[in-house]
């Protein structure tokens, strides 16, 4: 049997048969003595009541000088089995009458006095004897004495038996001790490679589907480790570079002018990256709330291109030339931005119904239901396919880089691949995918993994979420998926599907254009009007139900009826954007997160002092560099999130070193910031005590943390993201062309021969 359990309880086994062994051994001569001294007190006395027994007759035929009844009382005595024999000595030692069986060698020994014997035992060939006397006295006058010869080799046969008992008992005991060792041995083998498999499939992960999947604790001290492991495996898959080398935007723009021989890039997202809006002042331009925007901006500011994007904004007609192009950034362009229009049904139908009521829920699991109606599903069609169009038009080549981005475009990947089947069409799902049971909800199921399956490259943040769409392909179309390569073949072409978590640009300089954190503590504290040593929290997150802001509410209330101490010294303040607001469940939920921000503050609150400030309203970056730079904690809550960039961005900002990042379990970043502190936002004493701990955590202990995460956040930036993504793709495209090559000599070759 080779099963580790077995193996290792060898070894728990083996010493245990010889510590038995061993003790049996020790234990078997002990137990001799023990009943060798037994035994011969046993024969003293047993001795002693027969000599006692004797005396009287035995005295009579002495006087009577009569040998012959004497011998005839002697060998009636020992019929008993273990008297042995018998002889009567007159004073003068002499044997006046004895048995027959009486040993001569023994003669009329005189090894003691009176009835006390210093040597009872006696070894004869025959075998170890007990030999007692007995002084005879007749009327007052000695007579002789009586000897009693007792057969002593039942006690060799009782000791004998008594080892093999002993011996017997030993190996029943370490039989029956090692089968349980080996019973919970296996048992806890088995619940800790399940634990082991769990860990390295990510399940145990933060990001897991339910609150409740975290590592056991015997597993806890693991978890850090198998997570750096497998970053480093992953990267070493990757032929990453070394961490020490970050990726920059001028590295990116080498990658795409090399290998990709600057072909041409298209990037297609719902959000457009530069929003014009009507105000009175004329007309403003917004970057919106989206990580995703904040992300592939950046790429796009380092790669040129164009990006085709819904114009959405008030003003964002006026400002386009005749082909709905806009160079962006306005204040130095660098990529063109192409605006496409959709009706108000259009938009309520694909944006608002099948993406937002439907895809949005179904993916986050974040306890509201998705919506299907068929009308929502067949705008999303029909935009799909107009932002198809868009890409197609645009495309200088035949094969050109596409990078759709999101949810709000499982179908175009297939539509763009039908009209140009030789694009790189790189698409990136930047929320969750949720198991396979859940995503059969959607009635769309197939249409959607198809539309997907256009791409090249499908790219998810986590290896769990790249699991689960594995799983999907693989319940609900037919098709081949090879899990070791990750890639999924049907209808004849090959999707990569790969893991690629996102992230933010650094910092162009550490120093930052900021002021230092000293001074923007103080003008942040006074433009709230609080003390300057009141401790800050800030929360920076679209009005959304996925972000747990409920749940990180209930966690600063019950925090403050903890530590009462607290109350008047900390402020909370949520940057919250209003998002997709007419749609009821986020109305509805708006007017929570109200509610609850309210009577926490009544009950908290005092003249000057609130517990929560909630800035429902939109901010632009550097509003939200000033808070992140003065605030002590940070809290990311989401109940659940692909990546989330706030908790990069807070991270990024602090280049003082201080500040806690409060994190939740289920965000795809608690995958690689292991310092900050961790927690399940659906247990409200857990988020508390977080959040007393991060304000009153040592600022050594702080810049430990921040240190690390700064380091990591710099190394693995959105540039080191979108190259992976490039990257994968050339070497894609490369082996295409190859291909296409051998393809298309051996068919020559083929014609020349006929
Ligand atoms: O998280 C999903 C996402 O699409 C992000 O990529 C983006 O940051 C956010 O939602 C914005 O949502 P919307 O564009 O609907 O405002």
């Amino acid at each position: 049997m080779s099963h580790p359990s077995f193996r290792l309880s060898l070894r728990f086994i083996l010493p245990l048969i010889l510590v038995l062994g061993l003790g049996a051994y020790l234990v078997v001569p002990l137990m001799d003595a023990l009943t060798l001294r037994w035994s011969l007190r046993d024969l003293d006395t047993r001795s002693r009541v027969l000599a006692a027994a004797l005396q009287e007759p035995l005295a009579d035929y002495a006087n009577d000088k009569s040998t012959t009844r004497i011998r005839q009382l002697f060998n009636r005595a020992i019929d008993d089995d273990r008297l042995y024999a018998l002889a009567f000595c007159n004073t003068d030692d002499v044997i006046i009458a004895s048995t027959a069986s009486y040993p001569e060698a023994l003669g009329c020994r005189n090894t003691g006095s009176g009835d006390a014997l210093r040597q009872p035992l006696v070894r004869l060939p025959q075998g170890p004897i007990h030999v007692a006397e007995s002084l005879l006295t007749g009327d007052a006058k000695p007579l002789g004495k009586l000897i009693l010869v007792h057969d002593m080799r039942f006690i060799e046969r009782r000791s004998a038996d008594a080892t093999r008992y002993v011996m017997l008992l030993a190996g029943i005991l370490a039989l029956v001790i090692s089968a349980i060792t080996l019973l919970v041995a296996h048992l806890s083998w088995h619940d800790w490679m399940k634990g082991v498999r769990r860990l390295l499939r990510g399940e145990l992960m933060p990001l897991s589907e339910t609150p409740a999947a975290v590592a056991p604790p015997e597993m806890q001290p693991l978890v850090g480790d198998v997570r750096a492991l497998m970053r480093e495996y992953h990267l070493e898959r990757l032929g990453a570079p070394a961490v020490s080398e970050p990726w920059t935007a001028d590295k990116l723009r080498t990658l795409l002018d090399g290998e990709l021989a600057g072909d041409q890039v298209l990037v297609v997202s719902n959000r457009e990256p530069y929003i014009h809006i009507d105000t009175p002042a004329g007309i403003e331009v917004r970057r919106p709330a989206s990580g995703l925007v904040t992300a592939v901006e950046a790429v796009m500011r380092a790669c040129s291109g164009t990006w085709i994007a819904h114009g959405g904004g008030s003003a964002d007609r006026q400002t386009v030339d005749r082909h709905d192009h806009v160079r962006v950034p306005p204040d130095n362009p660098s990529y063109t931005l192409r605006r496409v229009w959709l009706s108000k049904e259009e938009e309520r139908g694909y944006y608002y119904g099948f993406a937002n009521e439907g895809i949005w829920p179904l993916c986050h699991i974040a306890h509201v239901r998705p919506v299907f109606r068929t009308s929502d599903w067949d705008r999303y069609v029909e935009v799909n396919q107009r932002f198809a169009e868009a890409v197609i038009s645009e495309a200088r080549s035949d094969d050109p880089v596409v990078l759709v981005q999101d949810y709000h475009f499982a179908l175009l990947p297939r539509m763009v691949r039908e009209v140009l089947p030789r694009a790189t069409i790189i698409t990136f799902w930047h929320i969750p995918w949720p198991n396979s049971e859940s995503f059969g909800i959607c009635p769309w199921r197939e249409q959607i993994l198809d539309g997907l399956l256009g791409s090249t490259i499908l790219g998810f943040h986590t290896p769990f979420h790249r699991k689960n769409f594995l799983d999907s392909v693989d319940r609900y179309l037919e098709a081949r998926i090879e899990t070791e390569a990750s890639t999924i073949s049907y209808g004849g072409a090959l999707t990569q599907v790969e893991n690629y978590p996102i992230s933010i640009a650094w910092p162009e300089s550490d120093d930052s254009d900021n002021l230092p954190v000293a001074e923007v503590r103080a003008r942040v504290r006074n433009a709230l009007a609080l003390a300057p040593n009141c401790l800050l929290g800030i929360g920076v997150d679209r009005l959304d139900y996925t972000k747990g802001i409920i749940e990180r509410f209930q966690a600063i209330e019950r925090m403050l009826e903890l530590s009462p101490g607290m109350v008047g010294k900390f402020t909370f303040v949520q940057i919250a954007a209003p998002s997709r607001s007419s749609l009821e469940e986020y109305q509805a939920f708006e007017v929570r997160v109200r509610a609850l921000a309210q009577r926490i503050n009544l009950r908290f609150g005092r003249p000057g002092y609130l517990p929560i400030v909630l800035k429902a309203a939109y901010h632009d970056q550097q509003q939200l560099q000033q808070f992140y730079r003065a605030a002590d904690v940070c809290m990311v809550t989401s109940l659940h999130d692909g990546m989330n960039l706030v908790a990069k961005e807070f991270i990024a900002a602090r280049n003082d070193e201080s500040g806690v990042l409060i994190l939740s379990q289920f965000t795809g970043a608690s995958r690689e910031l292991h310092e900050a502190l961790l927690i399940n936002p659906y247990h409200v004493e857990e988020g508390a005590n977080a959040l007393l701990r991060a304000l009153t955590m040592p600022a050594i202990e702080q810049r430990e943390r921040m240190r690390s995460m700064r380091s990591l956040v710099r190394n693995f930036n959105v540039y080191r993201w979108a190259g992976h993504m490039l990257r994968d793709a050339a070497r894609l495209r490369q082996r295409e062309r190859v291909m296409s090559k051998i393809h298309s000599h051996s068919r020559r070759s083929r014609r020349q021969a006929v």
